[in-house]
């Protein structure tokens, strides 16, 4: 596990099995770095796991942007802090000599995942996004070009309401990606469900 001189504190795990796409891992409000590389080990055995650290502090828990409040985001931030972890990804594929990455983010993290592929749908190969809600107000650029994205919701998450899933599934579908949104009967909280679907996900994309 190495850690280079890169736009953000991250931790980067180099491949053991040439061939599977690298994960770039996106950790919720108060994680960090190395809160989902046991996640994207069991995901995905043996690919390159790239995981940065959101900059951004709430209350000294990390995120990658602003909030005002509970799911009411300060858009002009998340274009901001997207843009600037696509051009991290960019910066570390070129340093790790990697492939474009498969997103595989949770909660605040699969929003800004989310804001990416609105904006910069170059930066992932295809994207799983775990208790995602609509990160920006307006469309999405356009050009995701078929890349594949599995959206997992909780039929119970307090947090992300149904229609605001369902509203960045047809988001993303508009901007030209393959989405595969699927509900689950749990919370915001990850389950050994979503472990299974995410995975069998991702070996369909190795
Ligand atoms: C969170 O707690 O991270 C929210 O549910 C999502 C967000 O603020 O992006």
């Amino acid at each position: 596990m190495t850690t280079t001189a890169l736009s953000f504190v991250h931790r980067f795990e180099p491949a053991t099995a040439p061939g599977r796409p690298p994960l770039l891992l996106l950790h919720g409000t108060g994680g960090d770095e190395d809160d989902l590389l046991p996640l994207g080990r069991m995901l995905a055995p043996g690919a390159a796991l790239l995981s940065p650290r959101g900059k951004v502090s709430e209350g000294g828990m990390p995120r990658f942007f602003r909030r005002l409040a509970e799911g009411v985001f300060d858009h002009d931030d998340v274009r901001a802090r997207a843009d600037e972890l696509a051009d991290f990804v960019a910066a570390a594929r070129a340093a790790h000599g990697l492939a474009a990455p498969v997103a595989v983010g949770f909660s605040n993290g699969a929003n800004v995942a989310a804001a990416v592929m609105m904006r910069r749908p170059d930066t992932f190969a295809g994207a799983v996004l775990l208790r995602a809600m609509v990160p920006l107000p307006e469309p999405a650029a356009g050009g995701l070009d078929g890349r594949r994205v599995l959206i997992l919701s909780g039929s119970a998450d307090p947090i992300v309401p149904a229609a605001n899933a369902a509203a960045l599934a047809a988001l993303l579908a508009a901007g030209g990606a393959a989405v595969d949104h699927r509900t689950l009967p749990t919370g915001h909280g990850l389950t050994q469900g979503d472990v299974a679907l995410a995975r069998t996900f991702l070996d369909t994309l190795s």
